[in-house]
């Protein structure tokens, strides 16, 4: 059953890429998702380059506006996907920095118990690597992590993405449309199981009727 038969509202995704810089294949990886996104997803991107470095003072007189508009956007979305290169085994400076800024946000639909999921795009690992470890920092925001089926993505190989980061082999965009299929239906299991029971049981029969 397709998500929309289900639920009129999409599933609102805010997807997250750990590499600044314009040709990306982590950020290509992002618009890739958008575009080949299934039915009942939609997926927003969020830039993080004009977040500042984490400091408790500056936090303390008051987030910055590029602070302010990242923790409203996790807020604002029904789950997030993380894209993170892999630099020296690990993920990316940038991206740490702006999940060390989300997870200050103590408000409703924060990333504490927010669905997430993790993409990459890299060398030989296909940031396995930095994949792991973004997995540990997400278990200590509380968020709740898809892994399988995954995507660690080879981005040196020929013909995998253009020169300006978009990806262009049509094996991997399937291999991420699968991946965005399972996460829709896994989110949606997971925001909204009441949708899932076919039936209704006798108590909420009761319910319905008093
Ligand atoms: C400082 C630095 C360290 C890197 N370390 C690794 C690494 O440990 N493993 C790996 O597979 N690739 C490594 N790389 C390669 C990057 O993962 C690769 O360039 C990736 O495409 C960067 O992501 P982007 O295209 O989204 O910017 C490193 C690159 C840089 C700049």
């Amino acid at each position: 059953m397709a998500l929309d038969e289900r639920n009129e509202n999409p599933l609102r995704v805010l997807a997250i890429s750990g590499s600044l810089r314009k040709a990306s294949f982590n950020t290509g990886l992002l618009r890739a998702a958008r575009e080949i996104a299934p039915d009942g997803m939609e997926i927003t991107i969020f830039d993080i380059k004009d977040l500042p470095f984490y400091d408790g003072d500056v936090e303390a007189e008051g987030d910055p506006a590029s602070v302010v508009a990242l923790k409203s956007a996790v807020r604002n979305a029904d789950a997030v996907i993380f894209a993170t290169p892999e630099y020296n085994w690990g993920t990316s400076g940038v991206l740490k920095n702006a999940i060390d800024w989300a997870s200050r946000d103590r408000e409703e639909g924060s990333l504490m118990g927010k669905p997430a999921t993790i993409v990459g795009a890299g060398g030989r690992a296909g940031t396995a690597r930095a994949q792991m470890q973004l997995l540990e920092t997400l278990g200590e925001t509380g968020s709740v992590v898809m892994v399988k089926p995954g995507v660690q993505i080879q981005a040196f190989a020929p013909g995998t993405f253009d020169s300006e980061g978009n990806l262009i082999d049509e094996k991997t965009r399937e291999l991420l449309r699968s991946h965005l299929e399972e996460f829709t239906n896994w989110c949606a299991r997971l925001l909204w199981p009441r949708r899932f029971v076919g039936h209704a049981c006798e108590m909420d029969v009761a319910l319905a009727a008093a």
